[in-house]
């Protein structure tokens, strides 16, 4: 079994995974964590499931050689065309934000009637429906793939604070467009027209475009972020299987990325994670695809 000073490895196809990781280092905040934003290749939501899939196993082998004792699929799309088979073939635990996102929602809804928001990838893959049906049968999904939202949160957060980020929301740490107000609007309203109480943001950007989106809903809809679920299933897992890190563990973090723009990434990392991303190392595509290889060798000669 994994020793508990091991690091957890926690993955999404570029920032918006740092929302999850937010919170794991909040409620873990003894645990080491390595965290890989495949920048590159953001965004995964108008992707090919298959090509999503590929992707997670790639990164998934690489964290693998991290020695991480767990893994997180930080980001919606991947764990909606990858988990399954990731957990099938891995080593070590394997959690991802949609099962959690959903028993949040079961648990919040009164009337009976959620929202679900997210990429096309993870909206197309039926996944939430189907999680969410699964813990109750008697409860109906209300589905809009939200594709913008990834582009507003990623263009929001390299414009500069202004006063509307400050009214909306202190936990909003993107610049919200008069513009973006008005694609919320188009994307929410026919949502808000079924009637949902709760509404769950399925893509791990979105939290950071919680206020807007609460803003537009109203406030009597429940808004659920996985982030904090996802941060709960974790220390569980790591409690029941006796691998927390011990008190006054000392955390190490480290983090990477597929882009080369290291000074982004480090720079909008530090704003979401509310920390300093210190030093990111780059991670070429070329050793991710090999990486998998490998594990894939490894694989058949046991
Ligand atoms: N982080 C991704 C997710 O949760 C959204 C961004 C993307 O499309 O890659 O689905």
């Amino acid at each position: 079994m994994k020793r508990s000073s091991q690091p957890i490895g926690i993955f999404d196809s570029g920032i918006g995974g740092l929302t999850v990781t937010r919170e794991i280092a909040k409620r873990l905040p003894q645990e080491s964590i390595v965290y890989l934003g495949d920048t590159l290749r953001c965004p995964y939501g108008p992707r090919p499931l298959q090509e999503i899939r590929t992707f997670a196993r790639q990164i998934a082998s690489w964290l693998y050689e991290q020695d991480v004792k767990l893994i997180v699929i930080a980001c919606n799309s991947a764990t909606a065309a990858g988990l399954e088979v990731v957990q099938q073939e891995s080593p070590v635990p394997v959690i991802g934000v949609i099962e959690p996102g959903a028993r949040a929602a079961v648990q919040a809804t009164i009337s009976r009637r959620v929202g679900v928001i997210g990429t096309v990838a993870t909206i197309e893959s039926d996944v939430y429906n189907r999680a969410i049906r699964s813990l109750d049968a008697g409860i109906t999904t209300f589905s809009t793939a939200t594709p913008r939202f990834v582009e507003m949160v990623e263009q929001g957060l390299r414009l500069d604070r202004n006063p509307i980020e400050d009214i909306q929301a202190q936990a909003s740490r993107v610049y919200i467009r008069p513009a973006f107000q008005e694609i919320a609007r188009d994307y929410l309203n026919p949502l808000k027209r079924c009637n949902i109480d709760t509404l769950v943001l399925g893509c791990t950007h979105y939290p950071l475009l919680a206020p807007l989106i609460s803003q537009v809903v109203g406030s009597d809809v429940r808004i659920i972020s996985s982030a904090e679920e996802t941060a709960r299933d974790v220390a569980e897992m790591l409690e029941r299987r006796g691998q927390l890190a011990s008190e006054g563990h000392e955390p190490v973090y480290r983090f990477a990325t597929t882009s080369r723009d290291l000074d982004d990434y480090a720079r909008l990392g530090s704003v979401i994670l509310g920390r300093p991303v210190i030093d990111p190392a780059y991670v070429s595509l070329e050793e991710l695809e090999e990486t998998l290889v490998d594990f894939e060798q490894k694989r058949m000669a046991s």
